[in-house]
């Protein structure tokens, strides 16, 4: 790791941190990273931010809702601004993630008391830039470049979590630019980290008691670097690699784009044993007309296709996806094709979303836009069916013995609560065996979770 730039004015003056994040799991990853990153310079965590001398808002600008949610909060946090200040005190506020990357200027004009507004690929820069917000007092710094080095060379080798699971950015970036999508465009350019940094920071997080990686990018199956021997690896090649790494129990990845699910990706799933048997892959809908006007480089069939192929694979495997609906120009009968879909596949769970028109993107301006009362109706058909799904799904696991990774107390005392391999949450019976993998022989099924007790045999 290189040196990031330290500002000494940051070190003397401000001591606790406060950050929330929005959205997906890479601003998960980052914002523990830009713990990480403040930790040297005598910031500890604050859990509330009235008690933070630096306030961060990791955001989100994936649909509308998550972006305004930004303007609400901080429309909180100026008052407490304004009251410390009163006091003769600072607050140092900043914004940073994909909204940031998107709106810069505006969130300053929106929001003037804003103190620092930096993109996702300026965040190793935070402790010079946190530094020259403390001196310039009042006017707000915009960070939003996307610079030449990357900010991977610059931030600590730590694992994203303290428990036994774990976060690994390997790729960021979209080269696809699906119409209705802004990350190509507050993600910027598809980028894949060197094979070698990747497996130095897996150790590292094994070291630490690490048992579960989920591999992270936006489109993480695009993943593409040189590997040891010279060779392009793909996504496959490096899940094999890391198996070998001593200590590591799961490996995960997402998010997956199916036009990037290639031929050694799928021998992973039939040859690596900690490879889990689950799958975030996005369809967004089941219908050829839609997928084009998305964009999407994949047709339903496509889909199918690559669905019984993992199924062939690895035995047990499950699927969930992501759907948008009333996307422009989208019909009854497209939206049938969708259920339709969902029917012949069956998830164990999904995420489905009315779609948002997002400023910049070409599905923004495109006709046939459909009215809010037709997505919400739609919405409410296809989430009762994924629902369902779900149900089905976790009730066909009760009788059954699943492998459990245990990572915190649970609500009732001598309950821990854990993730089977499809990453339900597990309530167990049993109080000493956090971090560790058990069989557990599921008992119980809800809507969102399971329940067991500890099993002699495993099954997956
Ligand atoms: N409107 C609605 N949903 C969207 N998503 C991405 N962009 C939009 C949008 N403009 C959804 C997609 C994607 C998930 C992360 O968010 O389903 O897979
Ligand atoms: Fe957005 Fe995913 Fe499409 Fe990339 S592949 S543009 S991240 S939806």
């Amino acid at each position: 790791m290189k040196e990031a730039p330290i500002s000494g004015d940051v070190q003397h003056v401000v001591k606790r941190v406060f950050i929330k994040t929005y959205g997906c799991q890479m601003n998960a990853y980052d914002s523990a990273r830009v713990i990480k990153l403040l930790e040297p310079l005598g910031f500890l965590p604050a859990v509330e931010p009235d008690h933070a001398d630096v306030i961060i808002y990791n955001t989100c600008y994936i649909r509308d809702k998550a972006a305004e949610k930004v303007y609400s909060e901080l429309g909180k946090i100026r008052q407490m601004k304004i009251a410390r200040e009163r006091a003769g005190g600072t607050m140092i506020v900043a914004v940073g993630g994909c909204v940031a990357q998107a709106e810069g200027a505006e969130i300053l004009h929106r929001a003037p008391f804003v103190d620092l507004v930096y993109g996702p690929q300026s965040y190793h820069r935070l402790p010079e830039l946190i530094g020259r917000a403390l001196r310039k007092g009042g006017a707000g710094i915009i960070e939003t470049n996307f610079p030449i080095e990357s900010k991977f060379d610059y931030l600590p080798e730590t694992s994203a979590t303290d428990g036994p699971t774990a976060f690994l950015t390997v790729q960021e970036g979209c080269d696809k630019f699906c119409s209705f999508c802004v990350v190509p465009y507050t993600r910027g350019a598809e980028y894949s980290r060197p094979v070698a940094q990747v497996l130095s920071e897996a150790r590292h997080a094994f070291e630490a008691g690490v048992r579960e990686i989920t591999l992270l990018g936006q489109n993480v199956n695009a993943y593409h670097a040189e590997g040891p021997d010279g060779k392009d690896w793909g996504l496959g090649r490096l899940i094999r690699e890391l198996a070998e790494l001593a200590g590591l129990d799961r490996i995960r990845y997402t998010t997956s784009h199916p036009a990037d699910v290639d031929d050694e990706l799928i021998a992973a799933h039939r040859d690596v044993p900690q490879l889990m048997p689950f799958l975030h892959l996005p369809v967004q809908s089941g219908a050829d007309r839609i997928l084009r006007a998305m964009n999407r480089r994949h047709t339903a069939d496509v889909y199918r296709r690559i669905a019984d192929r993992l199924r062939a694979a690895q035995p047990d495997f499950a699927l969930s996806s992501d759907f948008i609906v009333g996307f422009p120009g989208e019909r009854e009968e497209d939206f049938l094709a969708t259920l339709n879909l969902v029917e012949e596949i069956g998830f164990a769970q999904a995420f489905s979303f009315k779609y948002s028109q997002r400023p910049g993107t070409p599905a923004a301006s495109a006709e046939g836009q459909v009215p809010e009362s037709v997505k919400s109706h739609r919405l409410d058909i296809l989430q009762r069916l994924l629902k369902r799904q779900q149900r089905d799904f976790n009730e066909a696991c009760v009788g059954k013995t699943l492998s459990v990774l245990l990572e915190k107390r649970g609500r009732h005392d001598g309950q821990l609560v854990g993730r089977s391999p499809y990453l339900q949450s597990v309530h167990v019976a049993a109080t000493d065996q956090a971090g560790e993998i058990v069989p557990v022989l599921i008992l119980g099924a809800s809507a969102n979770s399971l329940s067991g007790s500890l099993a002699k045999g495993c099954r997956v």
